[in-house]
C-alpha cells in the first residue's frame, strides 16, 4: 500500500459560545477519519483553529467588558478542553487571529488583487447612527415588507418566509441600539467569483463530490454566481486590508485561510514542508469536513480563492447534516441543547462517539440523537456484545491459566472470518460509511458470542478433562475481541487504550491477522459501564437549568407560577395603549347581567360607558366616586346590554378576588398613565 499524504480539517468553530453536541458530530466524525488514516500508516494531519473574527464576537466581548482578544482566548481554552475530553485529537489547534493567518490572508488578497480579481464599488447600507457602525443583516429588525409582520429579521420573515434585503424592511430598527438606521454609502471590495465559473464547473465534474453537494452547486450555477463582498468597515474585529485603512477583511475571507494558517503553524514547529501540501503541484490530499450550512463558502468561494492565488484546491469537501435531538431541533427549553461540558458531567464521551459513528454515513441528511435509542444501542452493542466477549473469557485465563493465552488457535478458519473483512471495513471508513463499518463489526461480535455460548467455557472449566479446551476457547475469544477492538479503535480510542493495556499489545490494523499465542495478558478491568437512563435524564434536566439558572426560583403558589410573564414587547407596542385616570361617576346594576356592573367613567371632560365584570367583588356604592385606571382607546365593543367603550384595570383571579386599581392621591381624571 502506498503511503498517502493527507491534510484533514474540520470547520473552525466561532469563538463565540460553548461547544454543543451538534458541533461534536463534526469533530467526532473528522477525528474518527483522521485516526483511521493514521492507523493505516498514512502521513495524515488533522488541524483546526478558532474562528475569532467578526461583528458578533466583537459585540459579545463588548458586552462582557473585555477585549475580543481576551474573549477569544477564554473560549479557546474551554473549547480545547471540551475536544480533548471527547478524545478528539488535533495535530494542531490554532486561531484565525494569528500572525500566520494575517500573513497568508494578506498574501492571498494581494495575489487576487494583482490579478484583477478584486473589484471596488460604493454601496449603500444600513448604518446605526448611535453606535456609529454598519449593521450586519442579523442586527436589523423591522416590519416584513411582504406580510407586515412586526419584529422580523433583517433578511427573512419568520411569519411568511419572505426573503429580502434589510433596506426593504418597514420601520427598521437597529438591534444594537433601537435607533432607526440610516442609509450610508461606503466603498466595498468584492471578490470576482463569476470569473471562476469555468474552473468551478470543471472541479465539480472532475471530483467525487457528494451527490447532494453537486446538485446544490448546479443550482447555484443556474442562479448565476455573484461577486462576493469581502470588506467591512471599522469598527470590526479582524485584519485590516493592506492599503485600505479602516477597511477590514470580512470574517469569511480569512476563516478558511485559517486552515492553512494552522497547518503553517504546525509546519514551523515540526519541520513539515508546507508547500508540499498547499503548493499548486502538491501531491498531498486535502479534505475539509463541514456542516451543510457552509457549503457555499467551501465549494465556491474557497476553491476560487485558492485557484486565483495560485494554491492547490481541496481534493474534496465532505459535508454532513445537522444533529437533531429526539426528532427535533436542539431546544434550550426542552433541555436538548446540550453543551459538551454538561454531557461530560453525566456521561462517558465514548458513548456519543459510538452512537454518532453507528449512525453516520457519507450523506448530508440530518442525524437524530434519540436519547432512548442512544442508551439502548450503546448498552446492547458495546456493553452487551463487545465487552461481554472479554468479560466472559478473561477471568478464566487469569485465574486458571496464569494470564497466559494458549499456544495455538483452536479454529484458525473461524478467526480468519474475522480478519477477512478487514479491507471491507477499511473501505467503509475510507468512504465515511461508518454505520456500515459498525454493522460489520457488530456481526463479528455476534459471531464471537455465539462461539462462546456454544462452547460454554464455564462448563468446560469444571472438568479436569475439558479444562484445556476451556483455555483454547477463551484464548480464541480474546483473539476475536482483539480483532474487533482493532476495528473499533478509531471510534473508541479510550476503550482501545484500556484494551491495549489489558491485552498487553498495541492494536494495529496491519497486525490484525496476527493472533496472540502463548501471550501474557493483564488483569481484566471493567471496560465500560452501561448507560444509565437516570444520568441521561439528569443531563437533560441540567441543560434546562443552565438556561433558567439566572432567574430566582418561583414560589409555585405565586401568581407568577400560575400565569408566567408574557413575551417581551417593544416599548412602541406598550405606548399604543392609552391608559387614563378615570373617576367612577356612576356604578349601576344591569338587568339580567350576573357578572357585570355598568360604570360611567369621567375622564375630566368626556365620559365613557364601560361594562366591567366586577359584580362578584364590588357593590355599586363601594366604588362610586373612586378613581381608577382605564384603557381609553380600546375599540368599543357591542355587548348584550349596550356599548362598552373601554375597560377598567383590575387584578386578581376572579370571584371575590378582584381588585380594581386606584391611582395615588393627587392624580386627576383624564391624566395619562405611563
Ligand atoms: N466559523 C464557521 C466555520 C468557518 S470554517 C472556515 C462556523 N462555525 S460554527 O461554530 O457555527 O460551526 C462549526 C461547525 O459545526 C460547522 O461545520 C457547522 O455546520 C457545525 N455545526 C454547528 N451546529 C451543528 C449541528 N446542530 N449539527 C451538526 N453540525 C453543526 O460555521
Ligand atoms: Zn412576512
Amino acid at each position: 500500500m502506498t503511503k498517502r499524504k493527507i491534510l484533514i480539517t474540520s470547520a473552525l468553530p466561532y469563538a463565540n459560545g460553548p461547544t454543543h453536541l451538534g458541533h461534536l458530530l463534526e469533530y467526532i466524525q473528522t477525528d474518527v477519519w483522521s485516526r483511521f488514516q493514521k492507523m493505516r500508516g498514512h502521513e495524515a494531519y488533522y488541524v483546526c483553529a478558532d474562528d475569532a473574527h467578526g461583528t458578533p464576537i466583537m459585540l459579545n466581548a463588548q458586552k462582557q467588558g473585555i477585549t475580543p482578544e481576551e474573549m477569544v482566548k477564554n473560549v479557546s481554552i474551554e473549547r480545547q478542553r471540551d475536544f480533548a475530553d471527547f478524545n478528539i485529537v488535533f495535530d494542531n489547534y490554532h486561531s484565525t487571529h494569528s500572525e500566520e493567518n494575517k500573513a497568508l490572508s494578506e498574501l492571498i488578497y494581494t495575489r487576487l488583487n494583482d490579478k484583477g480579481h478584486i473589484k471596488k464599488r460604493t454601496i449603500s447600507q444600513l448604518f446605526d447612527p448611535e453606535k456609529n457602525i454598519f449593521l450586519p443583516d442579523r442586527f436589523v429588525t423591522g416590519t416584513c415588507p411582504t406580510c407586515d409582520a412586526e419584529d422580523q429579521n433583517g433578511d427573512s420573515c419568520d411569519a411568511c418566509g419572505a426573503t429580502y434585503s434589510p433596506t426593504e424592511l418597514k420601520n427598521p430598527k437597529s438591534a444594537m441600539s433601537g435607533a432607526t438606521p440610516v442609509l450610508k454609502d461606503s466603498e466595498h471590495f468584492f471578490f470576482d467569483l463569476p470569473a471562476f465559473e469555468g474552473m468551478l464547473k470543471e472541479w465539480l465534474h472532475s471530483g467525487s463530490l457528494q451527490a447532494e453537494m453537486a446538485n446544490k452547486l448546479e443550482e447555484w450555477f443556474a442562479e448565476g454566481l455573484q461577486q462576493w463582498d469581502i470588506s467591512r468597515d471599522a469598527p470590526y474585529f479582524g485584519f485590516e486590508i493592506p492599503g485600505a485603512p479602516g477597511k477590514y477583511f470580512y470574517v469569511w475571507l480569512d476563516a478558511p485561510i485559517g486552515y492553512m494558517a494552522s497547518f503553517k503553524n504546525l509546519c514551523d514547529k515540526s519541520g513539515i514542508d508546507f508547500d508540499s501540501f498547499w503548493g499548486k503541484d502538491s501531491d498531498a490530499e486535502l479534505y475539509h469536513f463541514i456542516g451543510k450550512d457552509i457549503i457555499y463558502f467551501h465549494s465556491l468561494f474557497w476553491p476560487a480563492m485558492l485557484e486565483g492565488a495560485e494554491f492547490r484546491k481541496p481534493t474534496n469537501v465532505f459535508a454532513h447534516g445537522f444533529v437533531t435531538v429526539n426528532g427535533a431541533k436542539m431546544s434550550k427549553s426542552k433541555g436538548t441543547f446540550i453543551k459538551a461540558r454538561t454531557y461530560l458531567e453525566h456521561l462517558d464521551p465514548e458513548y456519543l462517539r459510538y452512537y454518532y459513528a453507528a449512525k453516520l454515513n457519507s450523506g448530508i441528511t440530518d442525524l437524530d440523537l434519540n436519547l432512548e435509542d442512544f442508551a439502548q444501542r450503546v448498552n446492547s452493542d458495546l456493553v452487551g456484545k463487545v465487552v461481554n466477549i472479554a468479560s466472559r473469557c478473561a477471568g478464566f485465563i487469569t485465574k486458571k491459566f496464569a494470564g497466559k493465552l494458549s499456544d495455538s488457535v483452536m479454529d484458525e478458519a473461524l478467526l480468519a472470518e474475522f480478519t477477512a473483512v478487514s479491507e471491507t471495513i477499511a473501505t467503509h471508513y475510507e468512504n465515511r460509511e461508518y454505520s456500515r463499518a459498525i454493522r460489520e463489526i457488530m456481526t463479528l461480535a455476534d459471531k464471537a458470542n455465539q462461539f462462546i455460548d456454544a462452547e460454554a467455557p464455564w462448563v468446560l472449566i469444571k472438568d479436569e478433562a475439558t479444562q484445556e479446551r476451556a483455555h483454547q476457547v477463551c484464548s480464541l475469544g480474546l483473539n476475536m475481541f482483539k480483532v474487533i477492538l482493532t476495528y473499533l479503535k478509531p471510534v473508541l480510542p479510550g476503550m482501545s487504550a484500556n484494551v491495549e493495556q489489558f491485552l498487553a499489545t498495541e492494536l494495529k490494523w496491519d497486525s490484525v491477522s496476527e493472533p496472540l499465542k502463548g501471550h501474557q495478558i493483564n488483569k481484566f478491568k471493567a471496560l465500560m459501564q452501561r448507560v444509565d437512563l437516570d444520568k441521561v435524564n439528569a443531563m437533560v434536566e441540567a441543560s434546562k437549568e443552565s438556561l433558567e439558572a439566572a432567574k430566582p426560583a418561583i414560589d409555585p403558589n405565586s401568581p407568577l407560577a400560575k400565569e408566567p410573564i408574557a413575551d417581551e414587547i417593544e416599548f412602541n407596542d406598550f405606548a399604543k395603549v392609552d391608559l387614563r385616570v378615570a373617576k367612577i361617576a356612576k356604578a349601576e346594576h344591569v338587568e339580567g347581567a350576573e357578572k357585570l356592573l355598568k360604570l360611567t367613567l369621567d375622564l375630566g371632560g368626556e365620559t365613557r360607558q364601560v361594562f366591567a365584570g366586577i359584580k362578584s367583588a364590588y357593590a355599586p356604592e363601594d366604588i362610586e366616586g373612586k378613581l381608577t385606571v382605564m384603557v381609553a382607546n380600546l375599540k368599543p365593543r357591542k355587548m348584550r346590554f349596550g356599548l362598552s367603550e373601554g375597560m377598567v384595570l383590575a387584578a386578581g383571579p376572579g370571584g371575590k378576588e378582584i381588585y380594581i386599581l386606584n391611582p395615588d392621591e393627587g392624580s386627576e381624571p383624564g391624566m395619562r398613565v405611563m
